[in-house]
């Protein structure tokens, strides 16, 4: 690389618009979608798809709701004009759904285009050739008025083409090819002149399809090129401005969005955004930040992982872990802070505002359940997770409504298991920690069978229970005003007077004849150190005898005490 001075490349230079008028705009409502997957995606892998993986990923299209698909270059190959005789002879074409083919300004491939769409009920011609000065001067050593001539010839040729179809309805693209590299007033200038050979209408409008073929500039120069064409266009109601925007700056997504503010009323991609080099446009992502939004996209997400799933099969690509939306970790958050904010986040949702509220949980731009991914990713608990990932897990998973008072400290245990194992931890295995450090321990006391007795006038419980003690079996009895008092009574009339009770709740897990209670016991020992202890049992009451001796159990760990 160069250091200091880097005269190796230009700047791009700005685009004289300084009444722009996109930076105030926004947007409110969906652009004119159209999929390039079947051509510009698939020339660019390197197994490129077969005819059956085509019809795959063109009925997957449709499903999602493309009503405009580029299908092919039908006059580059056989499997390409081939591909579009099955989806008509098959009759897999709804009638909703327009055609689009692609070719170069060039005779015989115009003619060979026309000979694929026999029988294809509407189809878009989408000619091209390259107009930046580069491209005239290296690739086709031709002058400005050489490469427009061509693209008017091509136009010309199309257009009485037309009549040898007459039972397709035809509309017609036309691509300056690298129009982000190419003087604007030169690529209006083609652009007018093929639409005053092509002769649109307002009813019949032509597509000005306006690629950024390379990003070479920061989207706001993109938008300033398109406002200023669509300024400057003489017949703007005639035309449909559309943009393809490839990603050599890993800015394609945001050149869309600022030429859609600049004026463009249709959008050319693909799905996850494959294409040439970086990539082509990601439709999906563009589609899904309308949505989050609150601009109808007018494209079905709504299963992502199934979408995603086809993808990558036809394809043979993989989408990246963090990509927008469709990647394995964009719902999951590791940090414990971020985990916490989710949950409260959740919680609220849950009891404020249900289903249909407004969207408001911290860190997550989109419910995930609206794209068909669910909630059980969301939080993944490795060393750096919190108590809130924790919590929410044995909740969310397996129904335990920890005292708030108990996340911190259940966090840290679990924490020190990942770390223990330097990985993350599956939500079983978060489970198995907690059951493993608080509920129904038995080590050094074990409650074998306990009897109450109630005396309902003095408001009064009598327990006599037989417990074991580091393996001796021993009677104890209390009493109370219910059966934990009444325990700690027994144990504390045995000797064990060094801790008291705090706090104990309980809640049911699960619903019908599974139904099962948990109980949480927090006691002092000493009167200066907690301790909780979980009890899970068929019946609330023995669920809350287990969380006190379980609770015993951590405050008085096994053998380290002597018997009283
Ligand atoms: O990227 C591009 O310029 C193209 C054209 C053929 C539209 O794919
Ligand atoms: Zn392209």
């Amino acid at each position: 690389m160069q250091r200091g001075n880097i005269t190796k490349y230009t700047p791009f230079q700005p685009i004289p618009l300084p009444d722009r008028q996109w930076p105030s705009k926004t947007i409110t409502q969906a652009p004119v979608w159209a999929s390039v997957d079947l051509r510009d995606g698939n020339q660019a892998l390197a197994i490129p798809m077969n005819i059956e993986e085509k019809i795959e990923l063109f009925e997957l299209l449709v499903g999602i709701g493309f009503k405009e698909i580029e299908v092919g270059f039908p006059s580059a190959s056989d499997t390409e004009f081939n591909f579009i005789r099955r989806l008509v002879d098959e009759g897999r074409i709804p009638e909703d759904v327009t055609l689009q083919v692609l070719v170069q300004a060039r005779e015989h491939l115009i003619r060979r285009t026309f000979e694929s769409l026999q029988g294809v009920p509407q189809a878009i011609v989408h000619l091209y050739n390259s107009t930046s000065p580069v491209q005239r001067r290296v690739t086709f050593n031709k002058s400005k008025e050489a490469i427009k001539a061509i693209a008017v010839e091509g136009t010309r040729l199309v257009k009485s083409l037309v009549a040898t179809l007459p039972d397709t309805r035809i509309r017609f693209e036309y691509s300056p090819e690298s129009f982000s590299d190419t003087e604007v007033d030169y690529a209006l200038e083609i652009c007018e002149a093929v639409m005053a050979e092509w002769q649109p209408s307002e009813s019949d409008p032509i597509i000005l399809n306006l690629p950024a073929t390379v990003e070479v500039a920061t989207p706001n120069i993109h938008a300033d090129q398109i406002e200023w064409f669509c300024r400057h266009l003489k017949e703007r109601s005639k035309a449909i401005i559309s943009l393809h925007t490839h990603n050599d700056r890993g800015t394609g997504i945001a050149a869309t969005e600022l030429g859609l503010l600049a004026g463009a009323d249709r959008v050319e991609g693909t799905l996850f955004g494959n294409g040439e080099r970086t990539g082509n446009l990601d439709l999906m992502t563009v589609a899904l930040n309308l949505y989050t939004q609150g601009v109808d996209p007018r494209l079905d997400f709504s299963n992502l992982n199934a979408i995603r799933s086809v993808y990558e099969r036809v394809t043979r690509m993989t989408v990246h872990d963090r990509h927008p939306y469709a990647g394995d970790l964009v719902f999951t958050a590791f940090s414990g802070s971020h985990q916490d904010a989710i949950k409260k986040g959740m919680d609220a949702r849950a009891k404020n505002s249900g289903d249909t509220g407004r969207w408001e949980v911290p860190y997550l731009a989109i419910d995930p359940e609206d794209i068909g991914r669910d909630y059980e990713a969301i939080i993944r608990i490795n060393s750096q997770s919190g108590k809130g990932g924790v919590a929410y897990i044995l909740q969310h998973d397996f129904g335990l409504e920890l005292p708030k008072a108990l996340h911190p400290e259940v966090g840290m245990v679990v924490n020190a298991a990942a770390d223990k194992g330097s990985r993350e931890l599956t939500p079983d295995e978060v489970f198995a920690v907690f059951q493993k450090e608080y509920v129904n321990l038995s080590s050094p006391l074990e409650l074998i069978a306990i009897e109450r007795e109630d005396f309902s006038k003095r408001d009064e419980v009598k327990v006599e229970a037989e417990v074991r003690f580091n393996g001796e079996t021993m009677k104890v009895a209390g009493t109370g005003n219910g059966p934990i008092s009444a325990f700690v009574d027994a144990l504390q009339a045995k000797g064990w007077k060094d801790f008291s009770l705090l706090d104990y709740r309980q809640h049911s897990i699960g619903g019908g004849s599974k139904t099962k209670a948990a109980a949480y016991i927090q006691i002092e020992k000493e009167g200066a150190t907690s301790y909780f202890g979980c009890g899970i049992d068929a019946s609330i009451e023995m669920a809350g005898l287990q969380a006190l001796v379980s609770a015993f159990n951590r405050a008085h760990p096994a053998y380290a005490e002597p018997m009283p």
